[in-house]
């Protein structure tokens, strides 16, 4: 069984997103999406709204599962029996800290291999931060994400949750 994690902060989650779940869900048995706890940043989400947002966008996709961590990538791959840790890659801004990761998950554990799948190229300019920035001031997200994200940040702009 070829278990596969992809992480990330999915604050929210974007198209983007989505394109690499869908296409890992091709080419693995099962993959883990895994929302990544960082509490030195100050997310839009809470984690369980990451959580709800990225359940609710992946519903049809019978081999992929939501979950979170707090800590290191690698424990929870430990945790999960994943050897396989899928990251998307876009332009070249992503190649050094990507780069940086693998090298130092590598060392953690090194029966775990990275796979970069490569960002398809109108998601290439894609990030959650633009996403919030667009819909923070108001512009039209509806080409970067989902319908129930869209409607979740209006709900955070407009003061509703
Ligand atoms: O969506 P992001 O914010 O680019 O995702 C980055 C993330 C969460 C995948 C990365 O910061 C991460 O792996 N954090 C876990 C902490 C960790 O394991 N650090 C050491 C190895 S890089």
């Amino acid at each position: 069984m070829r278990i596969a994690v992809y992480p990330g902060s999915f604050d929210p989650v974007t198209l983007g997103h989505l394109d690499i779940i869908e296409r890992s869900c091709k080419l693995f048995d099962k993959v883990i999406v895994a929302v990544m706890i960082n509490s030195s940043k100050r997310p839009m989400f809470s984690v369980d709204e990451r959580v709800a947002l990225l359940r609710e966008a992946t519903k049809n996709l019978p081999n992929v599962s939501v979950d979170c961590h707090e800590g290191l990538l690698i424990d929870y791959l430990k945790k999960a029996d994943a050897k396989i840790l899928v990251k998307g890659l876009r332009a070249i801004s992503d190649f050094e800290s990507e780069f940086q990761m693998a090298s130092v998950n590598q060392k953690l554990c090194p029966e775990v291999e990275t796979v970069f799948i490569m960002t398809r190229t109108e998601y290439m300019y894609l990030s959650s931060s633009i996403v919030k920035e667009v819909g923070t001031l108001g512009g039209d997200i509806t080409n970067f994400v989902t319908e129930n994200v869209r409607v979740a940040i209006e709900q955070k702009v407009g003061g509703k949750s």
